[in-house]
């Protein structure tokens, strides 16, 4: 019984960590092709706009920032992104290591 529990839970997690994984890949591409003009090396570093790595802002900062943008400072995001891909993006930041520190 044991084994079999342990088998549905494996199966059924199979998929949803292959989901996450490609959601974080998809992100990364995200934010190569639209963010990584404004901010460098994949946000580890500043350039237009300021260095994503090591931000001590909330989740709910970050995903306002990237939803409505600042005006004459960052474009909004909010319809180009699903509300998946910009939590996956908010994930892409919080995994950026910050060298700086
Ligand atoms: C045209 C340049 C530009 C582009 C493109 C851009 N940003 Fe920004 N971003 C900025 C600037 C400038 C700021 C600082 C705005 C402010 O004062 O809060 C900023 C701020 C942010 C912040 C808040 C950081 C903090 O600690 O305050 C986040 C998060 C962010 N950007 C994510 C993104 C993401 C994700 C993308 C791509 C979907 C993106 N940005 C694309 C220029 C840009």
């Amino acid at each position: 019984m044991i084994r079999i529990l342990a088998l549905t839970v494996a199966l059924s997690l199979g998929p949803a960590v292959a989901w996450a994984q490609d959601r974080a890949a998809e992100a990364a591409q995200i934010f190569a092709s639209t963010c990584g003009f404004c901010h460098q090396d994949g946000g580890r570093a500043a350039g237009r706009g300021p260095k994503l790595a090591g931000t001590d802002r909330p989740d709910d900062y970050l995903l306002n920032r990237i939803r409505v943008g600042k005006e004459g400072a960052m474009p909004a995001f909010g319809r180009a992104f699903s509300e998946a891909q910009l939590r996956a993006l908010v994930v892409y930041i919080r995994s950026l290591k910050d060298d700086a520190r």
